[in-house]
Formats: structure tokens, sequence, C-alpha cells
């Protein structure tokens, strides 16, 4: 029962009360009720589900609250757990915000269903959820009944936001500038908008939402309401037919840039409709109405996707992380019944009471119907309790063929016009017949007249009351339709969010089939939903709403009456109360109990039935407590349940403390033992240590003692020895210095003995020489002296020629040492021996000569016979060697033109000085020299000046100085001797003379050429023959040589003197 104000019995201690307790044993609770829930999940394993159901405002959103706390209280705790908890438990003020509103009946009227399966794990920790949500009331976002408010959320984000959230949302405070907030009943006493705002944002924050989700999600809301201050103004058009424009376009503006849309394709998609039929396009105008229908139905969409986009976005954040196999608690807290007394319901409210009945279905047939059935099966007495099945009114309205939901549907994919009317139109003629359904026409039919029943209302029977249904919206609603162009527009919109939420607007997915309408998806999540918690253990909280006033304190009897009528709870209790509180399978009955009896435990080998009844009679349990079916055993009181689990909890206990007391002596046995075989071991291990300690000890002390004995012996042995060696030494001192005073004293007899014998011996030689002499005087003069002195010197030769031997000097030909000889007989030896010597080493050394190198020491040779002591030049050209290729003619380019003009081989190439007489200056020509030719050429032309065959050459003249200067002196007759003779100077004179005297030698059939060494010769230069004269000069001008012409016949060359 509701009790319109907090009551102290939801507390910590409460929770502690409840937990673990059996059911009936404390006073009803929803505690106790959850508790019963979870253990019999955590315990039997059996998936639960929780069926809160009643009036709207009874109660149920925050039962569900409670059962979900109080699960979170009791199951396990740790971090990651603690975590999951949170988050489901947050993930409710987020969907109340979104999803609730104030209505008549409930200021906190949950206006959508949801059903929540919250997953545990084998311990009964839970893991995560999922949340499925039911058909939003929608229609609530752009219109609400007198005196009820639009989603909390609107109020909450403009009553808590901060003024710079709401700036950025471009929205305003006062309620009163939204067209879609109603103002009447803005404000509601007791709930505090903004600071639920703030607990919603705190929320959203735990369960996951990103920063810039919950932007989005703003945005959106904010969105919503700048869509509700759109407004449309008619215009007429020419052809007469009536267009709409948007009135300010401000709003329009500020919504645009809020979800990133082009104004110009909204304000177009507000204005046209195009229909899309299979191959053509049809574009038509709104006029004001249609425009406003446009609007809304886009508010509506937007909002109710976004709920959705929520629900999916909290799935995805309490999703259970592991895949192992869990068990499932589900909640389900819908949206409750509700009739409007003034006969206002409408769609939603019949989409809503169509649940319930379904709802009540559910226990109709768990409870009522299955119970009484199943004591008619198993056999127990049973006397039949009547209760009303609610399977008629389910029936009239989901009914494939003829139920008004299919028929709603029908109507709105029939062709032709279709309106509500037309709707009720067929209502009358198909339900008409139906005892649950009224409406005039029907009434009419049976000539009844009832005035309450107005021309557009039918009026259902439902199983909480009468519901009268105004069939206006009854269509569009079921329709649900969004024009494409405005879905269109949707997904142009540069947000992302708003993208996701209208797939369809997708022009690459364009899908001409019709939606399915919302009435059949009703239908069809609401038949999942049943199948679904048919599969689980159902229990139920029945909530009651006590007043229509939303006040403690009242209690309307009739009202509360009416209710508990209706929830069939007057059946159900006199059910239980002739039924049996408990009943359970022989199997698990008896596995679960068997312990109580020493017959059945621990092992029963026959049927389980005999041996639950031998368990029975066992038992102090009076017989009428209990009845046999004919698989179950039935338990009639909670009492004899609750004796039975209390034997069970003791047994359990008794079996336990066996258990543990074996357990115990086992392991305090083991310990026992395992304390003994280590104690043997430690005392095996300590005892041999202590003897090794004291073996040690012994050891040293025998170690100590043995030294000392065996240092005082061995002192005593060594005394003994140093006295024995000291008396040894003493004995040979003595021995010694004895021996040796006998032996010196037979040393100086022996000595004297000896200088006496040889004394004796030179006394006796000296006699025998003297003797000898005497007698041989007269022959050794003759003989002996000459044989002494050759063999005398003999042996010195033997002992020179033997000691030259090792003093020998080196085989270089310029090596001119000699060793000296030791008596001056030996002069004409040390004379003649290194001239042999030289000799032979100069052939040794010729010996290893080449051909070319021979030839080389040839020239030289034939220089020093021409040269040697006759030119002062001659010494120093000794040790350069004759190279004769100076210019290196063959090689060098500049030359190629004379060397292809000399046929010869070059055996010599110079640059000479040519003198000339009127001067005595010199003038560069290069000089070559064949086998038959000299030839003088240009230095820097190479051209040939002058070519003088060898015969023709009479003789080369030369002065006996260190100066280069030549004359080469023509035949008187010859061909070249027209020119006259040429006085040349050269650096390389004794080469270039000495090749010309060996060429001219060999050159064939020629006479020698004549070197004439003199310090004045004759030039005959063309006709005058003219003198050279060398004069020794002062060394000036350096060392150089100068030549001057004194007159017509002399030049005179300076020859410095060489020091
Ligand atoms: N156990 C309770 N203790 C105190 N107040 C309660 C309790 N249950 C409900 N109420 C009060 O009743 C109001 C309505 O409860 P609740 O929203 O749970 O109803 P509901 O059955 O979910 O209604 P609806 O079907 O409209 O959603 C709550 O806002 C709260 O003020
Ligand atoms: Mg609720």
């Amino acid at each position: 029962m509701n009790p319109y104000r907090v009551l102290p019995i939801f507390t910590p201690e409460k929770v502690e009360e409840y937990r673990n307790r059996n059911f009936y044993e404390l006073s009803p609770h929803i505690y106790a009720l959850a508790d019963e829930a979870y253990r019999s999940l955590r315990d039997q394993d059996k998936d639960q589900c929780i069926l809160i159901t009643g009036e709207s405002g009874a109660g149920k959103t925050e039962a569900s609250k409670l059962v979900m706390s109080y699960v979170a209280a009791v199951c396990g705790k740790g971090q990651e757990v603690n975590k999951v908890k949170e988050q489901l438990l947050q993930s409710n003020p987020v969907l109340e915000a979104f999803g609730n509103a104030k209505t008549v009946r409930n200021d906190n009227s949950s206006r959508f269903g949801k059903y929540m399966d919250i997953e545990f794990d084998f311990k009964g920790d839970p893991l995560g959820g999922v949340i499925s949500n039911y058909l939003l009331e929608k229609s609530r976002v752009v219109k609400q009944p007198r005196g009820e408010r639009n989603f909390h959320i609107f109020y909450q984000l403009l009553s808590g936001a901060s003024d710079d959230t709401l700036k950025k949302l471009k929205l305003d405070r006062d309620f009163s500038k939204y067209n879609y907030l109603s103002l009447d009943s803005a404000v509601v006493n007791g709930l505090d908008d903004a600071a639920n705002f703030r607990t919603v944002k705190n929320a959203m924050q735990i369960v996951g939402f990103m920063e810039d989700e919950v932007q989005s999600v703003l945005e959106l809301v904010a969105a919503v309401l700048k869509l509700g201050d759109i407004e449309f103004k008619p215009e007429s058009r020419c052809n007469g037919t009536d267009e709409s424009r948007i009135k300010d376009k401000n709003d329009l503006k500020e919504m645009c840039e809020l979800l990133g849309i082009e104004q110009s394709v909204l304000e177009r998609a507000f204005s046209y409709r195009t229909v899309e039929a299979r191959l053509e396009k049809v574009s038509t105008t709104l006029n004001v109405a249609q425009a406003y229908y446009a609007r809304d139905a886009l508010a509506k969409n937007l909002y109710s996707r976004l709920f959705s986009w929520l629900v999916t976005r909290i799935n995805e954040s309490i999703k259970a992380q592991t895949k192992a196999r869990h068990k499932v608690m589900g909640v389900l807290d819908i949206y409750g019944f509700e009739i409007f007394e003034d006969g206002d319901n409408s769609f939603e409210q019949f989409i809503i009471n169509y649940c319930n009945e379904k709802l009540q279905q559910i226990f109709i047939e768990l409870t009522l119907r299955e119970e009484q059935e199943e004591y008619v099966r198993e056999g127990i007495e049973w006397t039949n309790i009547e209760y009303f099945n609610n399977a008629i009114i389910c029936d009239l309205i989901e009914n494939h063929q003829n139920g008004i939901l299919a028929m709603l549907d029908e109507e709105c994919l029939r062709p032709g016009t279709v309106t509500d009317e037309t709707f009720l139109d067929k209502l009358n003629t198909i339900c008409a017949e139906h005892q649950h359904f009224e409406s005039r026409l029907s009434k009419n039919s049976k000539f009844l007249t009832d005035h309450s029943l107005p021309h557009n209302c039918f009026r259902i029977q439902h199983y909480a009351g009468k519901v009268l249904y105004r069939v206006e919206g009854f269509v569009d609603k079921n329709n649900d339709l969004l024009y494409r162009d405005l879905s269109q527009a949707m997904y142009k919109a540069n947000h992302s969010l708003i993208k996701q939420l209208f797939p369809e607007g997708n022009p690459a997915k364009v899908n001409l089939k019709r939606p399915p309408t919302a009435g059949f998806q009703f239908r069809a999540s609401v038949g999942t939903l049943m199948k679904n918690l048919q599969t689980k253990n159902p229990n139920y909280i029945r909530c009651i709403k006590p007043n229509d006033k939303k006040a403690s304190h009242i209690f309307t009897d009739s009202l509360v009456c009416h209710q508990v009528r209706y929830l069939g709870l007057m059946e159900n209790v006199r059910v239980r109360r002739a039924g049996y509180a408990f009943r359970q399978a022989y199997e698990p009955c008896l596995e679960r109990y068997k312990m109580l009896c020493k017959r059945t435990w621990p092992h029963w080998r026959g049927p389980a039935r005999e041996g639950v009844e031998v368990l029975m009679a066992d038992l102090p349990v009076p017989a009428e407590e209990f009845s046999f079916g004919r698989s179950k055993i039935f338990i009639r009181n909670p009492r004899t349940l609750f004796f039975l689990e209390e034997r069970r909890r003791q047994c359990l206990q008794d079996l336990a403390t066996l258990i543990q007391k074996i357990y115990r002596g086992w392991k305090c046995r083991s310990h026992f033992l395992l304390l003994k075989k280590s104690q043997i071991v430690v005392a095996a291990w300590y005892r041999r240590y202590a003897q090794e300690k004291k073996y040690q000890k012994i050891k040293s002390a025998t170690t100590v003692v043995q030294s000392y004995t065996r240092g005082w012996q061995a002192r005593k042995l060594l005394r003994e020895l140093k006295y024995q060696k000291r008396c040894e030494e003493a004995v040979t001192t003595i021995s010694a210095f004895w021996h040796g005073t006998q032996a010196r004293r037979e040393l100086r007899t022996l000595k004297e003995e000896a200088r006496r014998k040889h004394a004796v011996a030179v006394i006796w030689a000296y006699w025998q020489g003297l003797k000898v002499r005497r007698e041989y005087r007269k022959f050794f003069r003759a003989n002996a002296g000459k044989k002494i002195y050759d063999f005398t010197i003999q042996r010195i030769m033997q002992k020179y020629f033997l000691g030259l031997k090792s003093t020998m000097p080196s085989m270089s030909p310029i090596d001119k040492s000699w060793p000296a000889r030791p008596y001056r007989f030996l002069d004409g030896v040390h004379r003649e021996l290194p001239r042999i010597f030289h000799l032979w080493r100069c052939k040794k050394y010729r010996s290893q000569f080449t051909e070319e190198k021979k030839a080389v020491y040839e020239e030289k040779l034939e220089a020093s016979e021409i040269f040697k002591d006759k030119k002062a030049l001659y010494p120093s050209s000794v040790s350069q060697p004759f190279k004769g290729d100076y210019l290196e003619i063959s090689k060098n380019p500049k030359y190629q033109k004379l060397n292809s003009a000399v046929d010869e081989k070059v055996l010599l190439a110079d640059v000479v000085n040519k003198i000339n007489r009127a001067n005595g200056k010199g003038t560069a020509r290069i000089f070559l020299l064949t086998k038959k030719s000299v030839v003088l050429a240009d230095q820097k032309t190479g051209q040939v000046k002058a070519s003088v065959p060898l015969p023709d050459l009479a003789s080369v003249s030369v002065s006996t100085q260190s100066d280069g200067f030549f004359a080469l002196r023509l035949k008187e007759g010859s061909a070249s001797a027209v020119k006259g003779d040429f006085l040349l100077s050269s650096e390389h004179l004794i080469e270039i003379i000495t090749k010309l005297h060996r060429t001219g030698a060999t050159a064939a059939d020629s006479e020698q050429l004549n070197v004439d060494i003199s310090d004045e010769f004759l030039v005959q230069f063309k006709h005058d023959k003219v003198c050279v004269k060398f004069i020794q000069g002062a060394p000036k001008n350096g060392n150089s040589v100068s030549c001057k012409r004194k007159n017509n016949r002399l030049l005179e060359v300076s020859v410095p003197t060489t020091a």
C-alpha cells in the first residue's frame, strides 16, 4: 500500500532483519519478497522475475527501486561489483528524468514500460543488466492534459542548468517561452527540478556517458523545445490552395544551429511533402494544419528516439562483461492501469491498459488457474474456486483477425479515406456483439440508450473497470507517420546523434515499405515479454493506492476494495488458504530433507515418493499438514515448511559440526604427525650439530695438546741434532786443522823434495848442456844455424798468411786498405799481394756485369784513356753516369719532328751552346749524335740546322782546363766543310767527346777521330781561321767560363781556376 510518506521501514537495519529469513517468518515486506527471490536465484539456481502491478501512482516504480536497493545491499561486495551495482541503480534517475512526468494521478508517473534483467554470477554477485523499454507516451511531448506536465527533463534543464549551458543551448529559463511546456502545473510541490537535474547529470556520468554525449542529449532536448516554438501562418497561392509559411524564423534558425541542419532544408521540409511511389515522386505543399502536424510528429519522434537511444546507451554501459553462464532476476515496472474519468482516454491509455490486462492474465495463469489445475492433476482433493479470467478481454484487443488492434492496423493500411470515425464504424460492425465492448451504435443496435457514451467513443470493460476511449487520434497515433522529407532533413544534420536517430533518412536506404504500426510493435513486444516472464519463477508485488489525492493518512475504502477485487486478490487468498503453501517434487524434496531421518540418510535406495513418506512419518508433523500428490508433496502451512527448514538447518549444523569435528581431528592429527616428524628431523639435526661441535672442540683440544707435545719433542730433537752437528763440526774442524797441518807439513816436505829434484835436474841439465856444448861446439856453426833460420822464417810466413785470412779487406774494387806487415822483410809480398788481390776482385766484379753496363764502363774506360791527366774537367766527370739521351727525344712530343728527321738510333741528345765568332756568346742548339752523323738543330723548333756525317769530321779540339768548350774540325774539302768548323760548349763535354770518339771508331771505314787537347787551337770559321785561347782567370762572376772576342783572329776563353 502506497503510504504517500516516508516510512522508517526501508532502513539498513530492516535490510539486515529480513536478510536470509524465511518468507512468512516476519511481517510482509518488499524486502521479504526480494530476499526470497534473490535466495531462490542464488541457492536454487532458478531465474526469477518480479512483477510489479497496480494503478498509476500505486507505487510500482518505488517498489522496483526498493527491490533493486535490497538486492544491491545483500549481494556480494568488491570494487568491481560495487561499480556494477552503482551503474544499475543510477540508470533509474536518468530514465525517470526522460520517461516520467507529472500526471494527475502521480507526480512521478512512468510514461514508459520498463523491464530490467539483472544478471548474477554463481555466487550471486551482480554482473550487469539489460533494460527493455516499452512504448513511451510520446504524445506528451507536444501536448499535455490539463493539470499535467511534459517529461521532467524539460523542466529540470530549464531550472537546473547553468546560465552558461542555457546560453550554449540557446534556451531561456522562462518556461512560458515554450509552447510545449504546460504552464499551469509547471512547478510541482515537493519536486526540486534544479536538484534533480544535478542528480541526473551525476547519474549519467556514473553510468558512463561521455561529456560530449551528455551535451548532445541536452542539445536534442533543447531542439525539441525550440521546435515547439516554430509557428506557421497561412499564405494563399494563386491557384487557390493554402500554403504555410513560418512566422518567425528565429526559432527555426536557432534550432538548426543547435543541430547543425541547414535552415533552408528544414524550412522546405515544413512546407512540402514528397510522396514517393514506386516510379515517381510527387511533391505537394503543406497547409498550416499539416505543417503543425509535421512539426509535432518531428518533435515526438525526436524525443522518443532519443529516449530509446538512451536505453541502448545505458545497456551498453551496464552490459555484463563476462560471457559466463549467469542467472537472471527480471524486474518489471510498467505503467499502471489508467482511467481518465472524463472519458479523455486515448490511444496511449488503450495501450497501457492492454499491457496491464496481459499482466493480469499472467497472474491469473500462474497463480489461480495453474495452481488449481495442479491440485486436480496431482490428485489432491480440491473444491474449485471461481475467478474472473480476463483472457476474453485480451482476446478482444489482440486477436489477430478481429481484435481491436488488428482492425486498427487494417484501417491504417486500407487505401481510400481513413479516419478515426471509419475505424469506429469498423469496430461497431465487428465487436458489437462482444460482451466487454460497448459503443453508441452497438448499444443502439441493442435498443439501449446510454447518454454517458458519446458518439466518437467506445468503451471497454477492463478487468479493472470500464474505460471510455475517444477514437480521436487513434489512426494517426497508430500510423506514427513522420514525413520522409523531415527524416531526410534530420539525416543531413551535422550532428552525430541526430544522424544516428534517423537512419531511414539516409537517401541510400530509401524503403518504400510502410513501417510497422505502433500497435503492432507494442503487441509484438508485449508478446515477447510475456513469453520471457513465463520462463521464470514469478514473484508478485501488487501495489495498492489508498486514495486518489496522493495524500498520506487517507484510506478510501471503496477505492481499495475496488483494487483488491479487480486484482483478483480475494480469489488468490482463497486459493492459497484452501490450498497448500508449498509443493515440491519428490526427488528434490527427498534430496533436501533426507538428513532429517536416519533411514533416508545418507542414501535412500527405493523410489523417491516412498522415501518422502518414510521421512514425513518419521517427523513429528500432523498428517493433515501435508498431502502426497502424484509427483509432488504438498505442504499446507508455511509453519510446517519452516519447521522442516529449521530441522534441516539444525541437521545441517550438526552435520557441519560432524564434518568440522572429523576435519579438525584429521587436521590436528596430520598437524601433530607433521610436528612429530619435524621434531624428529629437528632433533636429529640438532644432535648431529651438537656432536659435531663437541667433536670439533675435542679435536681442536687434541690438536693443541698434540702440537705442544710435538713441539716439545721437536725442540728436544732439534737441540740434540744441533749438539750433534756442533760436535760433528768440531770434529771436522779439528780433523781439518789436523789434516791441514799434516798436509802442509807433507807439502813442505814434497816441495822441498821437488826443489831439490829440480835443482838436481837443472844442475844436471846445465852440466849436461855444458858437456854437450863442449862436445858439439865444433859442429854447430856449420849446419844448425841455417836450418834454424829457415824454420823460423817459414813459421813467420805461415803465421802471416794465416793472419791475412782473417784480416782480408772487402771485395769492393775501390777499397784500398791492406793489413800492415809485421816484419820488414815482407815488404815485397806486402806490395805484390794487394795488387794480385785487387786484380782478382776486379775480375770478380766485372764478371757480374750485364752487356749494357759493360758498354757504359767501356765508354768510361775510353773517356779515361782520352782525358785522364790531360784535361782538368775529367776527374769531376768520373762519378757522373753517361746518360746519352738527355732530352728523351723519342718520348718528348716536342721533338717528334726532329726524331723523325733522323734515321738512325740517337746515341746522344743534349743541348749545347754554339759559340758565335762575332761576340763569343753562345746560342742553344740541340746536339744529336747517331751512328752516322752529328746533327745540330734549333732548340725551340727542333729544325735541323746542320748535319755532319761522321767521316767528314777531322778532329775534335778541347782545352786542358775544366771548361766545356770543344771544336768540331771538319775535313778540308768535304761537303760539310763549306760552312766551317763548329765551336761548341757543353756541360757533358767528356761524354760527348768520348761518344764521338767511339762512334767514329766503330763507323765503317773511317779513321780514328783525333782528339787534340791543348789550350790553343785554330778553328776554321767559313773563310777565316780564328785562334781560340784558354787562359786561367780569376774566379769572378761565380765559377762560369767566359768567352770574349779579343780581335778578328782571337777568341779568349777565361776558365776560372779550380780550387
Ligand atoms: N513505499 C513508498 N513510500 C513512500 N512513498 C511512496 C512509496 N511508494 C510510492 N510512494 C509515493 O507515491 C508516488 C507514486 O509512486 P510510483 O511513482 O512508484 O507510482 P507508480 O505505480 O510507478 O505509478 P505509474 O504507473 O504512474 O508510474 C511516489 O512518487 C511517492 O511519492
Ligand atoms: Mg512508475
